[in-house]
């Protein structure tokens, strides 16, 4: 079943949970994501990144994430993550998604209100959801994947919670990505969460929260994250890690013997819908499933 961005977060906010937002810009990916929720009953978010462009267009894998969706007996948004470019806003809306982000976050203040605040007229003709970025995460989802580092090595700016409050006011938007520590792609030692900041973001507005660069993130912190409003968690980087060295293990195991679409395919599936339900339980903070 494909539901709203709004309203997948409204399941969130009603559990005291987070929703996985996971980027699926392979065949593997996007089965195991919606296998995971088809035998959890958890909520989930396909997501797709205008930065993946170049190796998962979006007119290939958007329609198949729309009409995988609407078949499946699981509760799913199709989402737009990091889109710059509201024409390309406007094709995946035109698609059918449920959910878009826009990211103005490496934008002047005010361009990145304009902008939101356009993006969140076209999201409401469609009937979708908007998420909106303020404060940066430095790294970028479609940088390298070992690009992430640490949020000050990566030039992060955290989100200001005052300015938070005008923002949320003056866009429209449904959902705010905040950035309080956390990187896209790998870390390098370990990652150190600015609590505060999300709090004090949560006291002053009562719209959902989204963690980007979730994946790295101790389970500890991401309990202590969705105790303070985090209801979506953006995970990736370290799915594909785990499944490319699954897939070199077994180069290695079978030397010149591996078939790439039976043997490679099928561990790279395996490794990430194993380690994709493992994150889905944690983001459920004891929550019973949906189904
Ligand atoms: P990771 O790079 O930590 O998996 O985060 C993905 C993300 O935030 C996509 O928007």
């Amino acid at each position: 079943m494909l539901i709203n961005l709004r309203d997948i977060c409204s399941i969130a906010e009603q559990n005291n949970m987070a929703i996985a937002s996971f980027n699926v810009p392979s065949f593997e990916a996007l089965r195991a994501a919606i296998d995971v929720a088809e035998q959890t009953g958890y909520p989930v978010i396909l997501s797709h990144a205008e930065g993946h462009d170049p190796f998962a267009p979006l007119d290939k894998i958007g329609p198949t994430m729309v009409a995988l969706a609407e078949r499946s007996s699981a509760t799913l948004c199709v989402h737009l993550d990091h889109c710059e470019h509201l024409s390309y806003m406007y094709k995946a809306l035109n698609m059918g998604f449920t959910g878009a982000m826009f990211d103005g976050s490496f934008l002047p203040y005010e361009e990145n209100v304009a902008n939101s605040s356009r993006a969140a007229d076209m999201c409401a003709s469609f009937d979708a959801g908007l998420e909106c970025e303020l404060g940066s995460m430095g790294s970028r989802e479609a940088g390298s994947r070992d690009e992430g580092g640490t949020a000050q090595e990566s030039g992060a700016i955290y989100t200001d919670p005052d300015q938070a409050q005008e923002f949320i006011a003056r866009t429209g938007l449904d959902i705010l990505a905040c950035s309080f520590g956390t990187v896209h792609g790998l870390y390098k030692g370990e990652p150190h969460l600015n609590f505060d900041v999300l709090t004090q973001i949560r006291e002053r507005n009562n719209v959902p929260l989204v963690m980007h660069g979730g994946s790295g993130v101790s389970d500890e912190d991401y309990v202590k994250s969705i105790n303070a409003g985090i209801r979506k968690i953006n995970y990736y980087t370290y799915g594909v890690k785990y499944a490319g060295e699954a897939v070199e293990r077994l180069v290695g195991e079978k030397g010149g013997k591996v078939a790439y679409w039976h043997d490679m395919t099928t561990v790279a599936y395996e490794t990430l819908r194993d380690d994709f339900e493992k994150v889905v339980k944690v983001f459920a903070n004891g929550a019973k499933p949906l189904a």
